[in-house]
């Protein structure tokens, strides 16, 4: 049965949010398609690339949840990431997901919204204002349409598609921070 959303809070998701509501938020994650989001992953602070370990910055700033009376009912999670040249670097959004219950009533669009507002602010002061670039992995299956609509609403565009393994394809989405800046507008 859906929820209808009562006293709907946003949440910064810092270190010690996500250590106390670990098993929840990752039950919300594991709503994610072909992404294993365990307790593990909302925890980790680096990820292994290549066997190198790169730092997952700014996890704890970026990161936002969507609170109903105290419980965690949606989260995004993000951090910055190196491009290519190893020095510019993209914000990535790595997770958004609602809880089930909670689907369908705009929370997935206003907690974007809420997350790409103040990634881009901090991005702004730790980037510069030509540097901040947002990015993000769906499935590029037909019935992700609707999810990838809602990041085109705030100025996402497919840039590649990722071959998963398994029959699993995803696209990569890109979205310049002036562009997300206009569409928040
Ligand atoms: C993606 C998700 C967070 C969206 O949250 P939500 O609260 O249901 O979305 P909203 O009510 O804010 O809807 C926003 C828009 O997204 C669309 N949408 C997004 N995901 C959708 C889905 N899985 N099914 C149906 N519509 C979806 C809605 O149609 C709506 O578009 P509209 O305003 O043009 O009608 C939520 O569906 C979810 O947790 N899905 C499972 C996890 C997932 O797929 N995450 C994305 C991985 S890249």
């Amino acid at each position: 049965m859906r929820k209808t959303p009562r006293s709907i809070e946003v949440k910064p998701l810092t270190r010690e949010y996500a250590l106390h509501n670990a098993e929840r938020l990752a039950s919300i994650a594991s709503e994610i398609p072909h992404a294993a989001w365990t307790r593990e992953m909302i925890m980790a602070e680096e990820v292994t690339v290549d066997s190198k370990k790169v730092p997952l910055l700014g996890k704890w700033a970026h990161s936002v949840a969507l609170q109903d009376q105290d419980t965690p009912i949606a989260l995004a999670i993000g951090y910055e990431v190196l491009g290519k040249d190893g020095v510019e670097r993209a914000i990535h959004l790595g997770a958004l997901a609602c809880d089930r219950a909670y689907k369908g009533h705009g929370l997935g669009e206003q907690l974007l919204g809420t997350f790409l507002r103040g990634a881009l602010h901090r991005g702004y002061i730790a980037l510069g204002p030509e540097e901040v670039a947002f990015s993000l992995q769906t499935g590029a299956s037909l019935a992700n349409m609707p999810v990838r609509r809602l990041y085109e609403k705030y100025g996402f565009t497919v840039d590649h598609e990722v071959d998963k393994g398994e029959g699993v394809t995803n696209v990569v989405m890109v979205a310049a921070g002036e562009r997300v800046a206009r569409a928040l507008e």
